[in-house]
């Protein structure tokens, strides 16, 4: 496998989120669970994202912040490569309601101005932190796909389960990232929910399912707080669900 190119977990100064209802990026707010101490995927000084099996891996698994991601990123060959390997998602009725489209860093400009203007026309009176803060996301990380869900109508097989296989191959994109060595991260963020910005992908009954960044680790990796398992997973209690 790929050697890592994301850091250590360490704690670096994490920058202040400036324009929080355009991209909601996590925040260093306490967590309900410590890090360092809860039942499930308890980390202390491990790297993240070890390549060494796939089980250290996915117990490892780590997004970054694509404003923490630099160069070098993946290759056209690999960007590709990585979509392939989410071909093989599964999706109920053989449907592939999702396709990926990539935007190039010599494209980034153009999706920032297609950014701004969709924003304006929602926002007249947008403010100069908003307008740099869709600048900012249109230019992170040096490498974007922009993930379309593109739900199939003329089938019985429910909408919700063409979402739920959509978010399986955003998932799936992310490993192939991993897997070659980068540091990904799936931001939706105002742009997704836009329907100016989505027609700069799509068409009317297509959705943005997610902007996935990919690049190299600028600054180390930080835990993230994890679900006590107990909560999330017990048997069965017919009486009591
Ligand atoms: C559909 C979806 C949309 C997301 N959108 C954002 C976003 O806009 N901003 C953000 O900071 N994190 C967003 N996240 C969360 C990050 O992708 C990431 O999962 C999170 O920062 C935790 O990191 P982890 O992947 O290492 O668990 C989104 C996640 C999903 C599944």
């Amino acid at each position: 496998m790929a050697v890592c190119r994301s850091l250590i977990a360490g704690h670096p100064n994490e920058k202040k989120r400036q324009v929080k209802q355009i991209v909601a990026y996590e925040t260093k707010k306490p967590l309900a669970i410590a890090p360092r101490s809860h039942k499930v995927g308890s980390m202390t000084d491990t790297a993240f994202n070890d390549l060494s099996s796939l089980g250290s891996y996915l117990k490892t698994r780590r997004s970054s912040r694509p404003r923490n991601m630099t160069a070098p990123g993946p290759s056209d060959a690999e960007l590709r490569d990585f979509v392939a390997t989410a071909i093989r998602t599964p999706d109920h009725g053989k449907l592939s309601p999702w396709r990926v489209v990539q935007v190039d860093l010599d494209q980034r400009a153009a999706l920032a101005q297609g950014f701004i203007e969709a924003y304006r026309a929602d926002k007249p009176d947008a403010g100069r932190l908003e307008i740099e803060g869709l600048e900012k996301i249109a230019h992170e990380a040096p490498a974007l796909l922009v993930v379309l869900f593109s739900p199939i109508s003329s089938t019985k097989i429910p909408v919700w389960e063409q979402e739920l296989s959509t978010g399986a191959f955003c998932m799936n994109i992310l490993h192939a990232i991993h897997e070659k060595g980068f540091v990904g991260g799936w931001i939706t963020g105002w742009p997704a929910y836009s329907d100016r910005v989505r027609d700069m992908f799509g068409g009317a009954s297509e959705k943005i399912a997610g902007f996935l960044y990919a690049g190299t680790a600028r600054e180390p990796l930080e835990e993230r707080g994890r679900p006590d398992l107990d909560r999330i997973f017990g048997k069965w209690d017919p009486a009591g669900h």
